[in-house]
């Protein structure tokens, strides 16, 4: 980090309107923050990449769902029951602290520590309140999610989502249908999830407001393989199982062979995250997939590895990528009596012993006389699993009727099926957006403390500028060929910016400190015959070109030619 204030990665990003802290002229709210028109840019070129990969890559399809959901959903996908953090209060200020953040410099992962736990090792390792030296209060959870009202009163209560997941799971009856009933099914979202954390002061690590982009794959559960694994099975992967809890680098295939990541679909997604985050510009010595312990895995989740990258706060995970089950589904399914389900189709029908429930005539005709037809088609219909505590219950002309044991019978027969109904399996890659954004911000950051200089060396395809166009002086016409060639070159896809004010050396700072990869200069020799010179921003080398040629060369330069080959 530089040593001089202003030339920080958080004053830079301020300064040059990447991020600005919300509301500050009010004071700020902790866990808030504002793009500003730079970090706009960069954060729409990370969702565009994201994109590329999924919808482009993958054939995934987008949706976009509701950021205030009803009760109901968090009800059923666990999140109003379980979804909580372990606070403390200080007993003698009231200041609020998590819990386990306050005993991080003794254990290695106090995720997995229990509220007696955490109440025992503030004693053991004399831990106080950090902001008054107060003695801390008993361990509670503490939910995080957003509660309101939707409409008027509190009729109908709502919370803003925790995650943009259960948009996705909410609507899978929708995109099955969509999706022409098959599996695999691969659904994207972006957006604002929201979590009410109990005390953020880690930047844009841990907001209340944040983005996220998740992709939601349902697959067979009995299924678990993909595709394209053969082109990416020798990519290699920095792991911390669980089992070890040490650092590995294997192959993909291996990882799965030796049972370290459970199935090919969950590795797959492993390794196209790390290409996702490396073509973002994330620095591979700072990047490792960490599993999950047992103890710390979300509520949901059969297993589940966080992408990790070094920051200045320490390894921070980015990414979540979880194999959720079929947890979403089946209490979705569960909750509100939906079909969640998939027909799986056997290539050939195959003769099963199945379990039917066979109407019991001799005893429903004395008792239901009319109605014991239709008692006994709805009772044929009904799957065994219908049978609670060994009744039944039926609706015939609106009237439910609830049947005792001696009305129906289970038995076994061989029939000729076709498929079978299962609930999908999710695959989840979960993207904390922000903490990617951050994360690249840190990882192209570079100070030559002699020079106090800063530039970010941002990967061309997420610099929010790839080119400034600049007039040597702006007069003698090498401003008005200088706009002509910047309004030539910026487009909705390539972000140009023309500069015409100051040193030529002070307006290529400008740039570098923004992580603009290249730079064009319109200068006398431009006038006699029509050649500019473009500089490299890492190496700052420069060349010259036709000025006609520019938007092709920066065309060709983002799609990856080197700039020694120009
Ligand atoms: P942590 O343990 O750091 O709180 P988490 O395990 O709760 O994170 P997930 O629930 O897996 O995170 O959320 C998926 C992704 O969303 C995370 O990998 C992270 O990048 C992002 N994310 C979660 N909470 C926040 C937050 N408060 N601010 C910014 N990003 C977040
Ligand atoms: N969808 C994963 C999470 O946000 O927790």
């Amino acid at each position: 980090m530089a040593d001089n204030s202003s030339n920080d990665l958080a004053s830079v990003i301020k300064r040059r309107g990447f991020i600005w802290p919300s509301f500050e002229m009010y004071g700020g709210v902790a866990g808030m923050y504002d793009y500003g028109p730079l970090g706009c840019a960069l954060k729409n070129n990370i969702i565009e990449m994201w994109r590329s990969i999924y919808k482009g890559r993958e054939g995934f399809v987008e949706i976009d769902s509701e950021t205030v959901n009803p009760r109901e959903v968090f009800k059923a996908s666990g999140h109003l029951d379980n979804f909580a953090d372990l606070i403390t209060y200080c007993s003698k200020c009231q200041a609020p602290f998590r819990a386990d953040h306050l005993v991080k410099d003794f254990y290695d992962n106090p995720d997995v520590l229990t509220p007696k736990q955490l109440e025992e090792a503030f004693v053991k390792h004399n831990i106080k309140c950090p902001d008054c030296g107060g003695d801390l209060g008993p361990v509670e959870e503490f939910n995080l999610m957003f509660r309101t009202n939707i409409g008027p009163g509190n009729a109908r209560v709502g919370y803003m989502r925790p995650e943009t997941a259960q948009g996705i799971f909410v609507n899978y009856a929708n995109l099955y249908r969509y999706n022409r009933d098959k599996l695999p099914m691969g659904v994207i979202q972006t957006g604002r999830s929201y979590r009410n954390e109990i005390a953020p002061r880690q930047g844009m690590i841990r907001m209340r407001e944040f983005n996220q982009m998740e992709v939601e794959l349902f697959v067979d559960p009995e299924d678990k393989d993909w595709v394209r694994f053969p082109e990416i099975e020798n990519g290699t992967l920095d792991l911390i199982p669980n089992t070890t809890l040490e650092l590995t680098t294997m192959t993909v295939k291996e990882a799965v062979e030796k049972k370290v990541i459970a199935n090919r679909v969950l590795a797959y997604f492993v390794y196209t995250t790390k290409q996702l985050l490396l073509s973002l510009g994330i620095d591979e010595k700072r990047l490792r997939f960490r599993e999950h312990e047992m103890d710390e895995m979300a509520h949901y989740a059969a297993d589940c590895w966080d992408a990790e990258v070094l920051l200045s706060y320490g390894w921070t995970e980015i990414v979540g990528i979880a194999d959720r089950g079929n947890w979403d589904l089946s209490r979705h399914a569960q909750f509100s009596g939906q079909d969640l389900t998939h027909f799986k189709k056997y290539d050939e029908p195959r003769e099963t012993e199945v379990e039917r429930i066979n109407p019991n005539s001799k005893a429903l005709g004395p008792m239901y006389k009319g109605k014991a037809k239709a008692i006994s088609e709805a009772i044929s219909a009904l799957p065994p699993s219908a049978i609670v505590d060994g009744k039944l219950k039926v609706t015939v002309d609106g009237e439910e009727i609830e049947l005792g044991s001696e009305f129906f019978e289970v038995v076994k027969r061989k029939e000729k099926v076709s498929g079978e109904r299962v609930i999908p399996h999710v695959i989840e890659p979960s993207h904390g957006l922000d903490r990617i954004f951050y994360s690249i911000l840190e990882h192209a950051y570079s100070y030559d403390p002699e020079k106090d200089y800063v530039v970010l060396k941002l990967a061309p395809a997420v610099a929010p500028i790839k080119v400034g166009v600049f007039p040597l002086m702006e007069k003698d016409g090498l401003d008005t060929m200088a706009k002509e060639i910047y309004e030539k070159v910026h487009t909705s896809r390539v972000e140009a910016y023309y500069d015409g004010s100051g040193t030529i050396g002070k307006r290529y700072a400008r740039m570098d400190e923004v992580g603009t990869p290249w730079c064009i200069t319109v200068d006398y020799d431009s006038l006699e015959n029509g050649t500019v010179t473009i500089r490299d921003r890492d190496s700052t080398e420069q060349k010259r070109i036709p000025a006609s040629e520019v938007p092709a060369i920066v065309d060709a330069l983002l799609a990856g030619k080197p700039f020694a080959e120009l």
